[in-house]
């Protein structure tokens, strides 16, 4: 059913086809008694609350980052059965993103590419949104707060936009992600060279300590640091005794594709997901978790499209899988099928 629906969606522009597609299950949701039904058909049934950072994840299975920058559709995507959704990238200013087109499809290859550049409704919106769903009693998802820097912002004053972000965001998600991974930003990717990560990712911890309640604070990074840029990173993660890391975000090789080389020339500059990573997420996952021992949690995205990824990269060593380019290949069933496998 949903292939079929798939052929007739990939007609149109992918970024269009998104939020049509959010805004169509909305209205649905909003016939009485259609909420629920759909809720009970996406709604995985063989799970039970697994517990990662002191956090109770009602399923394995969470929506990565920049599918809802903006938490507009945490209830749409709580009726789709994920168990938690990762807000963001949010940074303090809103900003318009790269130009348009800069999302595109590559369909032979069950990937996407692209080049969005942190499109968001700025942190203040987003809290404004996050207080609303908060407050009401359906709301069961776990929410992470992925967290970046505005475009004019220079490198070094970066750690002043990630602690805004994080002092906005920090009683209205459950945990946060720092994202210096992206490849959409200009310079963004400099920041995971360790000085760079140290001042980020300590200056929150200090901030962190004084709350009531300190919340995780986790690292995605990308899928194209060498050994030698991983090894930093884990060690960095292990001294300051991070609670986690995101392995992998998007990423800038193009090799192995199945689309001609003319066609990926054409689309341009961008981050490559879906089936081309799928391979080297999980040789990341696996990487830190044979150097750490499994002591640092990890959450596996990149590829995953069916249980068997799925399982696949919990072998590998994560804890909890997110998806974002399986979910629109494989369309809104996603979740519950690969609970099924799980
Ligand atoms: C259109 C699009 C936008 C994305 N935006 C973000 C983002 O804002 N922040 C982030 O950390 N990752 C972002 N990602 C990366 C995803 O969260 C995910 O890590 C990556 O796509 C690999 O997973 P996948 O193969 O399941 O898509 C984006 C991915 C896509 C396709």
């Amino acid at each position: 059913m949903y292939q079929l629906l798939r052929s007739l969606l990939f007609l149109f522009d992918p970024e269009k086809v998104h939020y049509f597609s959010m805004n169509s299950f909305r209205l649905l949701c909003k016939i009485p008694g259609v909420q629920a039904l759909l809720r009970r058909f996406f709604t995985p049934k063989e799970t039970s609350p697994f517990i990662v950072f002191n956090i109770s994840f009602p399923n394995k299975v969470g929506l990565a980052a920049g599918f809802d920058k903006n938490a507009r559709y945490l209830n749409e995507l709580q009726v789709m059965g994920f168990g938690c959704v990762e807000i963001g990238t949010v940074t303090p200013k809103a900003q318009a993103g790269n130009d348009k087109p800069r999302l595109f499809r590559l369909p032979k290859d069950k990937a996407l590419i692209n080049r969005m550049g942190f499109n968001n409704d700025g942190v203040e919106v987003v809290v404004s949104r996050l207080k609303t769903w908060r407050s009401k009693a359906s709301s069961q998802l776990v929410i992470g707060g992925n967290i970046g820097k505005n475009k004019i912002t220079p490198n070094e004053d970066a750690w002043k936009d990630y602690a805004a972000c994080f002092t906005a965001l920090h009683d209205y998600v459950d945990y946060f992600v720092v994202n210096v991974s992206s490849p959409n930003t200009p310079g963004l990717r400099e920041l995971q060279e360790k000085d760079a990560l140290k001042k980020i990712l300590t200056h929150l911890q200090m901030l962190n300590k004084n709350y009531a309640s300190p919340k995780p604070i986790l690292l995605k990074i990308a899928p194209d640091l060498t050994n030698e840029q991983l090894n930093d990173v884990i060690s960095l993660a292990v001294d300051i005794q991070l609670d986690g890391l995101v392995a992998a975000n998007t990423t800038v090789d193009r090799s192995n594709l199945i689309t001609t080389a003319d066609a990926v020339e054409k689309i341009g500059a961008g981050g490559l997901s879906g089936k081309p990573v799928h391979q080297r997420s999980t040789a990341i996952v696996q990487y830190i978790h044979q150097k750490t021992n499994g002591t640092i949690p990890i959450i596996a995205s990149g590829g995953i499209f069916t249980a068997a990824d799925a399982v696949e990269k919990i072998n590998a060593g994560a804890s909890l899988v997110q998806v974002w380019t399986g979910f629109i290949y494989e369309g809104p069933s996603i979740v519950k099928n690969i609970c099924k496998g799980l």
